[in-house]
């Protein structure tokens, strides 16, 4: 078992895969290189002749992220292997057709964020599928002969819908939203308990202003302050682009910004009220950074009265209460504390 950082080990598979692309020439080729957040993969193919493109879904440090992969066909394909099986699928739909004729896929990962189990996934969609390298804690995987069959292209035939009931708290009626998102998007379509208890004490926030939901997902806070508080002018922020193409849907007309943490907002930029049901992680580690700069930050992106209301698990209670010494706890369930600063 390694002892390195999961970074470390990151980045040493990344090299790894790297040797295993460039061994031989690939001048004139064309490839597509998916979610490589170390972004070592791309300069490694142009070394080696190729001509690479970068295709990241989130944002991280400001990269250039998108929902859909770009248009055209590629001489190869590297994959950094998703943890989430439906999102794996989805990726493999949209790229196998994308192959030149006699094209690669080359898919790598951790084996705790599943890569021991993507060559069987791998199997259903390639009939030739070989293993490439094999580390301590990963592994590299070439895929090549797509098999026939039908490839929905992006957008609408992934979508997933559901009609959600959302407790609005006080006097107030559940909302009832018809909510969609998409594969490998937080909650899965379905109402997060924190969100929930969140949502459940919106109708006391008096959201008549500029109200941001700082890391909204798909959009269901947003959603839920669309329908008890239709005045309040909306701006969601998420690092998923494909989320945030799934608020677009879901909250037609707020401001959506694709985001690392408040990096799209502009210093002088103030609103009346702040929501966040915030991340704890940063890609696929735990990691607290986010959750403190929103703490932190808050208070210079809000107007004289505002307030920032911010959901999150119990043991993290203690974190808000020290960060944020003024703020109240709104609530409190089994998992969830909802504070007030
Ligand atoms: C706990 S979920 C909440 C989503 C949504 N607000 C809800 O309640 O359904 C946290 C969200 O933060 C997003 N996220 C993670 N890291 C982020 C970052 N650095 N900047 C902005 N959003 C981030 C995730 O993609 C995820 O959608």
């Amino acid at each position: 078992m390694s002892r390195r950082r999961p970074a470390e080990r990151l980045r040493e598979l990344s090299r790894t895969v790297a040797a295993a692309l460039t061994g031989s020439s690939l001048a004139g080729q064309r490839w597509l290189v998916v979610d490589d957040e170390p972004s070592s993969l791309a300069p490694a193919l142009e070394a080696a002749g190729a001509a690479a493109r970068n295709w990241w879904r989130w944002a991280f440090g400001g990269l250039a992220a998108s929902p859909w992969p770009p248009p055209g066909k590629w001489h190869g394909i590297a994959l950094r292997l998703p943890r989430d099986r439906s999102v794996l699928d989805m990726q493999l739909h949209l790229l196998a057709p994308h192959l030149e004729p006699g094209g690669r896929l080359v898919a790598w990962g951790a084996n705790d964020e599943g890569a021991r189990s993507a060559a069987g996934v791998l199997a259903t969609f390639f009939e030739q599928v070989r293993p490439v390298a094999s580390r301590a804690h990963g592994r590299v995987i070439e895929a090549a002969e797509p098999r026939p069959m039908p490839h929905p292209g992006p957008g609408a035939p992934w979508l997933r819908r559901a009609r959600i009931e959302v407790p609005l708290g006080g006097e107030t009626s559940p909302a009832q939203l018809d909510f969609v998102s998409y594969p490998g998007v937080f909650a899965g379509g379905e109402l997060d308990e924190g969100t929930a208890l969140l949502c459940s004490h919106l109708s006391e926030l008096h959201l008549d202003g500029a109200v941001l939901d700082f890391a909204c997902g798909a959009g269901m806070i947003a959603a839920a302050i669309r329908h008890c508080c239709p005045e309040a002018r909306i701006t969601g922020l998420e690092i998923d682009a494909l989320a945030l193409e799934a608020a677009g849907l879901n909250v037609p007309g707020a401001e959506l910004l694709l985001s690392d943490g408040w990096q799209a907002i502009d210093a002088e930029r103030r609103f009346d009220q702040i929501v966040s049901n915030p991340p704890v992680h940063r890609g696929r580690q735990e990691d607290h950074s986010i959750l403190l700069d929103l703490l932190r930050r808050a208070r210079r992106h809000l107007r004289g009265r505002g307030k920032l209301t911010v959901v999150v698990q119990g043991r993290l209670g203690a974190l808000v209460e020290r960060t944020l010494p003024h703020a109240r706890r709104l609530a409190t369930t089994s998992r969830y504390q909802l504070w007030q600063g």
